[in-house]
């Protein structure tokens, strides 16, 4: 019940839930939003059970290590635009997070990342191929769930898993001939991030009986505060706070994950010596596994990191606009809110 409970407070972390949300009709979507989070928590302790031992262990670590919830969360926010959380809604709103929980567990091998919401990564307490299975079966989970709600769900799952795929092949293959890194960046976060947390907000819409008038809206909202996140993302990369950020500072800067900032630098160091020299010394620090805490300090305090800042605002702005047509009310002033708190996140 205590983990339950903590979800329930995720939303108020996301700006849902503030003391700005205080009519009645306010009061009464968060905390049916706080409710349904509870009730998506059940659901994801109770479906995340394969009935082996080794499956039920690594499958359950990533999901009991934490984790904000933020898909989940919008799904339960749209649906309140029609007919509020339901039996369906509460599995779609599961389904999607499980789906992005599988894709943590094959991330960290991709990116070798050590660590993962507080905890060693999957891989690295039972290695890749375990990791790797566990992520094939919570897909395998998620898609079971989805075939429940129908034929357009499925279909919005294998469209939304294969963009996100997609984006994450595109990253791994980096720009090709001709393509602009900064715009092919872009595509990649709109790709591989953007598209679950917009289908996380559309589906709350299509299972609530609330028609398809805003559909579209917000889904474009989604896509777009997910471009916004994997910025901040980008950003709390060069963070130095564990504590807050449950990842390693740096783990993509030594990796060599592309990040807007480093691209950003790498634009810079065409006609700027001090960019140049800090982006050969990365380099440098990255052929000879050296920790580069010296660059990541430097780097977090480049102009490329604050125009990186500046982008994401951006694009929580453009989401914020995406949404003007919606009725004025608790569910446009809480999207707006929670687009805010995205770019305002250490976490
Ligand atoms: C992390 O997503 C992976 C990305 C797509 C950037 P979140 O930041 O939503 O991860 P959790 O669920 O809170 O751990
Ligand atoms: C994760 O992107 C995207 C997916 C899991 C699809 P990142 O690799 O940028 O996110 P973090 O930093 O590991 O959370
Ligand atoms: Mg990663
Ligand atoms: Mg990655």
């Amino acid at each position: 019940m205590t983990r339950v409970r903590r979800r329930a407070s995720m939303a108020a972390s996301l700006g849902v839930g503030e003391a700005i949300f205080s009519t009645a009709e306010e009061r009464r979507v968060v905390s049916e939003v706080e409710r349904g989070l509870e009730a998506v928590e059940a659901r994801l302790l109770n479906e995340v059970d394969f009935a082996d031992e080794l499956a039920d262990v690594t499958s359950r670590y990533l999901l009991e290590a934490g984790g904000k919830r933020i898909r989940p969360t919008l799904t339960l926010l749209t649906s309140q635009l029609g007919g509020g959380v339901d039996d369906r809604v509460i599995t779609a709103a599961a389904a999607l997070e499980i789906t992005h929980l599988a894709s943590l567990y094959h991330d960290d091998v991709m990116d070798e990342a050590h660590m993962r919401r507080g905890v060693p990564s999957a891989q690295t307490v039972w290695g890749n191929s375990v990791a790797i299975l566990t992520g094939d079966l919570l897909f395998a989970r998620a898609s079971k769930l989805i075939a429940s709600l129908g034929e357009d769900a499925i279909r919005m799952q294998a469209d939304t898993f294969e963009r996100l795929c997609l984006g994450q092949l595109h990253e791994t293959i980096g720009p090709q001939e001709g393509d602009d890194p900064v715009e092919h960046y872009i595509q990649v976060l709109a790709d591989k991030t953007g598209s679950l947390i917009a289908a996380a907000a559309r589906i709350g819409l299509t299972f609530s009986a609330a028609g398809s008038e805003f559909e579209r809206n917000v889904e474009e909202f989604g896509e777009k505060i997910g471009v916004a996140f994997q910025l901040v993302d980008d950003i709390i990369d060069l963070s130095a706070e564990f504590e807050q950020t449950g990842k390693v500072a740096g783990t993509d800067l030594r990796a060599g994950v592309v990040t807007l900032p480093l691209l950003y630098l790498q634009r810079d160091a065409e006609h700027d010596a001090d960019a140049a020299a800090l982006l050969a010394r990365i380099e440098a620090g990255r052929a000879s596994d050296a920790p580069l805490d010296a660059e990541i300090a430097e780097l977090r305090e480049h102009s490329a990191t604050t125009r990186t800042l500046d982008e994401a605002h951006r694009w929580a702005r453009d989401a914020q606009a995406a949404i003007e047509p919606l009725p004025a009310g608790p569910v446009k002033k809480a999207l707006t809110r929670f687009a805010d708190s995205i770019v305002e996140r250490s976490s």
